[in-house]
């Protein structure tokens, strides 16, 4: 994963991110009492969700002050943490979830996180996931690309954002079958007058790791002002997300 996340200001600024997990939820059909992993769960609010769908869910997480918020405020619920490349399951699933998760894995991890789920499915078993869809958040990178090169910086973009095509082939190798498939924009309203640079500053710690704080709110400030025709109406900051979601059985 690219990220240690700061898990208060995620769960009070950033939880939009749980609220558009709740489509994903429905390609789910399983019936009550099914168990399902929500795999990354980080702060627990999908989980719950789950569970209130009448699922017996459980969540896993790499991140122990994530899981902390999400076993405060759900006890009843089981929460492990584990890395998503390399866990294995006491006993099978009928269904593992995940939400916003998938793209902070390195595409050459991420064989080895499907394989992972394979093995924690019971043949048959559901997968649905929603992550970052090739294009995501193309306007944002390329304003950052560009303010870091203005002052001779590289910017590495950390993330893995594949299109249905390349997902599809990987989950088929991994021994699923794909049900389901959807590439779609979601122009995304932030929270704040900074709303896109705070946003920077949530998820965009690696390509700011061993730059000046003051260098850093610099960037963030000017690729902010290059985006603001584009992102930024009536006032409010917006992220250009582009999500895959998809459905897929563990055959
Ligand atoms: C996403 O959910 O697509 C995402 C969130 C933060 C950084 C990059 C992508």
């Amino acid at each position: 994963m690219n990220i240690h996340w700061d898990s208060k200001t995620y769960t009070d600024h950033f939880s939009f991110v749980a609220q558009y997990g709740s489509g994903v939820l429905d390609l789910l059909d399983l019936p009550e009492g099914s168990r399902v992993l929500d795999l990354g769960c980080g702060n627990g609010a999908l989980t719950r969700e789950l569970a209130k769908r009448g699922y017996a869910a459980r969540g896993m997480d790499a991140s122990a002050e994530m899981l902390e918020i999400a076993r405060r405020d759900a006890p009843e619920i089981p929460f492990d943490q584990g890395d998503a490349t390399a866990f294995a399951l006491p006993e099978p699933v009928d269904g593992v979830f995940s939400n916003a998760v998938f793209h902070w894995i390195d595409a050459v991890r991420q064989p080895e996180m499907l394989a992972c789920v394979h093995g924690a499915l019971r043949s048959g078993g559901q997968f649905v996931f929603e992550m970052g869809g090739s294009g995501n958040n193309t306007l944002i990178h390329a304003a950052l690309a560009e303010v870091f090169a203005k002052r001779g910086l590289t910017y590495r973009m950390p993330f893995y954002f594949p299109s249905i095509g390349e997902y599809a082939t990987l989950l088929e190798k991994a021994g699923f079958r794909v049900e389901y498939a959807i590439l779609f924009d979601r122009m995304t309203p932030l929270e704040g007058e900074n709303g896109l640079a705070d946003w920077m500053k949530m998820f965009l710690g690696v390509p700011f790791a061993g730059l000046e704080e003051e260098t850093g709110e610099e960037l963030r400030r000017e690729a902010a002002e290059l985006l603001r025709d584009d992102l930024c109406r009536d006032g409010r900051w917006y992220a250009d997300y582009v999500r895959l979601r998809m459905k897929a059985v563990r055959l």
